[in-house]
């Protein structure tokens, strides 16, 4: 195996041995200027895609916010204004966040430090252990976060709320853990036209999950992350996830996420402060949540981020990733979205072609604001490989 190719970056300080410890760790990363300017980005898109600019304050009235708010919600959010989560997953400002070579530095070295020793709580079973190469990987495609407060999420005590907290889950499944690491990634529908990326099996594994907070959650209930520390290492000691409310035909999982309902666990899930511009990493296998109630006055934005490390089933997610990435496309069959994608989009003036696309699963992303100049890619040679545009060696 060839040696992997290296930035010369300047990387911040990482506790990783409070990530060993705790399964979670937070790392200061960009400045208050970069915070404000990468921030003001993200808004701006929200405003290209929705033709709403995200506001919180007077003089607009409450009334006024909700109804801007849930109208932003419906246009960009497949989980209903949960966790605030927005589809908004393709511009050129995320791709270069996404290939920031410091970030990727600061994942190898948390990969390093925890998998790629097998610290405790990390083990892999030596089969899946020796597939994974932790010094390469590659970034995922995720979306963004756009949270406002309760006060106008719930204005006049209206049933419709803009956007709302996330439940206690996982982003895995633990049976699929338990089987051999792989989670239940239905594989897409088979290609039904030349203009649907080719199909290939849909499974990935993420072992660590990041996020880039562009606004301050230091206090509770502010719509921040809450998590139960410490999981890692006793994960496979929890009989049942969701045991205390499964039953009666309720579907716990969809497609990766899994709702975590045993009160056992729940018990654990805590506040975790996290300051502007930082980077925070936690192990997949860490329940969290966001907070019941944002009671702060500032919309939450953060941009998810993911990095798989290299190896058989996420090259051959990044194959089929990049596909969708490069024609601004959205799978959404399978409930990846926790929706039926088939139940997304249409309307009078839907294309033959998109019509095709999302009876098979595919949605397509309204125009990036900022595509780039033709035939020109924005990123270095690690950057590349991240995107699984070129080969690792
Ligand atoms: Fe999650």
């Amino acid at each position: 195996m060839n040696a992997p190719v290296q930035s010369p970056v300047d990387t911040p300080e990482i506790d990783v041995g409070h990530f060993l410890e705790h399964g979670y760790v937070s790392v200061p990363f960009l400045s208050p200027t970069e915070i404000e300017e990468l921030r003001t980005t993200i808004l701006k898109i929200v405003e290209h895609r929705t033709q709403h600019f995200p506001v919180y304050h007077p003089p607009y009235t409450l009334e006024y916010l909700h109804n801007l708010h849930c109208s932003i919600s419906s246009k960009l959010s497949s989980t209903g204004g949960a966790g605030g989560v927005m589809d908004i997953h393709y511009d050129l400002a995320l791709d270069r966040i996404r290939t920031d070579p410091r970030i990727f530095s600061i994942v190898k070295h948390i990969w390093s430090q925890s998998y790629g020793c097998s610290a405790p709580g990390f083990e892999l079973p030596p089969n899946v252990f020796s597939s994974y190469d932790f010094t390469r990987g590659y970034c995922t495609i995720d979306r963004i976060c756009l949270r406002c407060p309760d006060s106008i999420s719930n204005y006049s005590g209206r049933k419709k709320r803009a956007t709302k907290c996330l439940t206690p889950h996982l982003d895995c499944c633990p049976e699929s853990i338990h089987s051999g690491l792989l989670p239940p990634f239905p594989p897409p529908p088979p290609p039904s036209s030349s203009n649907l990326p080719s199909a290939k099996p849909c499974r990935m594994w993420r072992p660590v999950q990041c996020f880039l907070l562009l606004s301050s959650n230091l206090l509770p209930s502010t719509g921040g992350i809450e998590l139960a520390p410490g999981y890692h290492k006793t994960f496979f000691d929890v009989d049942d996830w969701t045991s205390s409310r499964c039953g009666d035909g309720e579907q716990s999982c969809f497609g990766p996420f899994t709702a975590v309902r045993n009160r056992s666990v729940t018990k654990d899930i805590r506040h975790i402060p996290v300051s502007a511009g930082s980077l925070f990493f936690w192990d997949e296998k860490i329940p969290h949540a966001t907070a019941l109630a944002h009671l702060g006055s500032e919309g939450r934005v953060a941009i998810y981020l993911g990095f798989l490390p290299h190896g058989p089933c996420n090259s051959l997610y990044k194959e089929w990733e990049r596909g969708l990435w490069e024609r601004g496309l959205i799978w959404v069959g399978g409930g990846q979205n926790w929706i039926n994608g088939k139940e997304v989009g249409g309307g009078e003036d839907e294309s033959e072609e998109d019509k095709e696309l999302r009876a098979s699963g595919f949605i397509r992303e309204k125009q990036r604001i900022e595509k780039g100049q033709e035939g020109v890619q924005p990123f270095d040679a690690v950057g590349r490989k991240l995107m699984g545009i070129e080969e690792w060696d």
